[in-house]
């Protein structure tokens, strides 16, 4: 459907045309006083430029036509050139049956058909998942739903760091530790000897020991490196136990990422760029792009713009191996070989910009990807504690993922009162619920460059800008057409607008599809969290206006609860597009 703003910008742009103007100077906005009026456009000050007359002038020329359409209400031109506009009911409730009718809720849809690879896991197989990985899940989660809401193709890529040097020490300890493993041997065959197995608690307990273990114990870290290095050669029994580590690295994960709520596409991992590794050397080198620089090999991407030091990409260390940038750059191959996509984004933290730089340089230079393939890093910032750095459990370490969704949902448990449940279940599940929407909610509603800090009392709070307030809007929500008898079949007519507090709320909802739209341009999902409050302070005010169970007018009534079950819908593709689970009753 066309916009509100759409359908307005047409009829001013025509009255502009009729009054002999350029018809480009009719763009309506929301006005900036909504005190004053609904929308308004600017036109008039452009126009005074190309037309050499008054702005106010031609305003005005432009409001008496307006004024002869019966969508204003009012139209009016206003020192010194503005044009203020306000729609009648009419046209209001006109414009409210099609937005009920649209099954996208008014989000603009892709004109043409695009593929977004998204990367936004970049967990480390064998290390627990940790609250470093929260925002990229979190964020990437949502952009996801925001793309695909409207109308694009996207394939959510978790890009497992599982072929590096972690592996390597799990496995030299795990050898130390059990040195009769037959995966050890030399001559082991897959085929036949018996396959490795582990478990969880095993290799969460392993993998800090074995890398504290490195920093100290030199002959162990060299033992590390060494099976890193004949893993990635292949040899048989490395491999069936590094299959091993993924698979309950990845069944761990996987428990996490879904009591998040967040879900991939594809579960591929560094290791699968390893096969592309040589096709990039083969381009690279074709490019004459290659140079070598103190053993290592090494590509330019300094620019003459650039106003800081650009250092070379490195892409073989001097003793062969591949690193980061290199995963990075054959997994681009990849990607454009299965998928094509139209562009590839990276949900990473921002300290990695200069890497991300660098592999974006050096894969347009390479020409991995078309030139018009837009390669974008979206850099988040840190989630802090209330001492402003990193956030740390208390004994200083490292916050495991689990640790902090239990820490959430206890915290959530206390907030609500256990006498609301029916059963010790529910109540388990709705704080579970609850206290995760507190956690996404106050991480979503910051622009994802920015570091916050981590608030648990002030996110869990029933009041402001909060995943509770929103939770508990809709749950309020859901009482009242629960009392009415209304559910989702139930016919409700919408007959009119009949007060200020509706009004709003119309406008509201009807420029809804637009914010969605701004939140996937400057890929922020913050303005979904921010419309969606703004949606439930609105709310509240209806609500407090108009006393929807005691109206006697029975079609103003039915067209209030039509309002209120709209609403809720609304509400709730906000919260799905922000990857935010509702609850029935809190
Ligand atoms: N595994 C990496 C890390 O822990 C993050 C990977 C991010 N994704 C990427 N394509 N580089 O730092």
């Amino acid at each position: 459907m066309n916009s509100i703003t759409q359908v307005l910008t047409a009829l001013v742009s025509d009255a502009f045309a009729a009054c002999g103007y350029d018809a480009a100077l009719g763009t309506v906005g929301l006005s900036d006083r909504l005190d004053l009026c609904q929308f308004q456009c600017n036109g008039a000050f452009a126009g005074a430029r190309l037309y050499h007359k008054a702005p106010l002038m031609i305003a005005e020329q432009v409001a008496g036509v307006l004024r002869e359409n019966p969508v204003f209400e009012k139209a009016e031109a206003v020192r010194p050139g503005f044009l203020n506009l306000t729609v009648t009911d009419c046209f209001l409730r006109e414009q409210a049956l099609t937005l009920m009718a649209d099954p996208h809720f008014g989000i603009p849809q892709a004109e043409k058909p695009e593929t977004i690879v998204l990367d936004y896991g970049g967990p480390n197989v064998a290390k627990p998942l940790h609250i470093g990985h929260l925002r990229s899940a979190i964020i990437g989660e949502s952009i996801t739903r925001l793309a695909r809401a409207s109308g694009r193709t996207v394939l959510g890529d978790v890009h497992l760091g599982d072929w590096g040097l972690q592996i390597g020490l799990v496995i030299a300890e795990l050898s130390e530790r059990n040195p009769d493993w037959r995966c050890f041997a030399d001559d082991f065959d897959a085929e036949k000897d018996a396959l490795p197995q582990l478990d969880a608690p095993t290799l969460n307990e392993i993998y800090p020991f074995a890398s504290k273990r490195s920093k100290t114990d030199e002959a162990f870290s060299a033992k590390a490196h060494a099976f890193t290095y004949e893993l990635q050669s292949g040899r048989p029994g490395y491999i069936a136990l590094w299959k091993e580590i993924l698979r309950v690295s990845i069944a761990d994960m996987k428990q996490n990422y879904q009591k998040l709520g967040v879900d991939f596409d594809l579960w591929y991992g560094e290791s699968n760029a390893d096969k592309f590794i040589p096709r990039l050397m083969e381009v690279l080198t074709e490019k004459g792009l290659l140079r070598e620089s103190e053993g290592a090999m090494v590509v330019d991407v300094a620019e003459e713009t650039d106003k800081a030091p650009m250092p070379p990409v490195i892409i073989k260390k001097s003793d062969n191996s591949s690193i980061y940038a290199t995963t990075d750059l054959a997994t681009i191959i990849q990607r454009e070989q299965d998928f094509h996509p139209d562009r590839i984004w990276y949900v990473v933290d921002k300290r990695q910009e200069l890497h991300f730089t660098q592999v974006f340089r050096c894969a347009k230079k390479a020409g991995l990807v078309p030139e018009t393939t837009e390669l974008a890093h979206l850099g988040f910032g840190t989630m802090n504690g209330s001492d402003g750095k990193p956030y740390k459990t208390r004994d200083g370490g490292v916050m495991r993922l689990s640790d902090l969704i239990a820490t959430v949902t206890d915290a959530a448990r206390e907030k609500l009162t256990q006498s609301d449940f029916v059963s010790e279940e529910d109540y388990r599940e709705i704080a579970e619920k609850v206290g995760i929407a507190a956690l996404k909610f106050g991480d979503l509603i910051n622009q994802p460059a920015r570091d916050y800090v981590f608030e648990l009392d002030k996110f869990l709070s029933f009041e402001g800008k909060t995943g509770t307030y929103l939770l508990y809007t809709i749950t309020r929500i859901n009482s009242i057409l629960q009392k009415a008898g209304v559910t989702e079949d139930t016919p409700l007519t919408l007959s009119g607008i009949y007060t200020e507090s509706e009004r709003e709320l119309w406008l509201s909802l009807l420029l809804s599809g637009g914010v969605f739209q701004r939140a996937l341009e400057e890929r922020s999902p913050s303005y979904v969290c921010e419309n969606a409050y703004q949606l439930a302070t609105l709310f509240s005010r209806f609500y407090h206006d108009n006393h929807i169970m005691a109206e006697e007018d029975s079609e103003k009534k039915e067209t209030w609860l039509c309002l209120c079950r709209y609403l809720r819908a609304m509400l709730l593709r906000h919260l799905d597009v922000l990857g935010i689970e509702a609850v029935e009753h809190m």
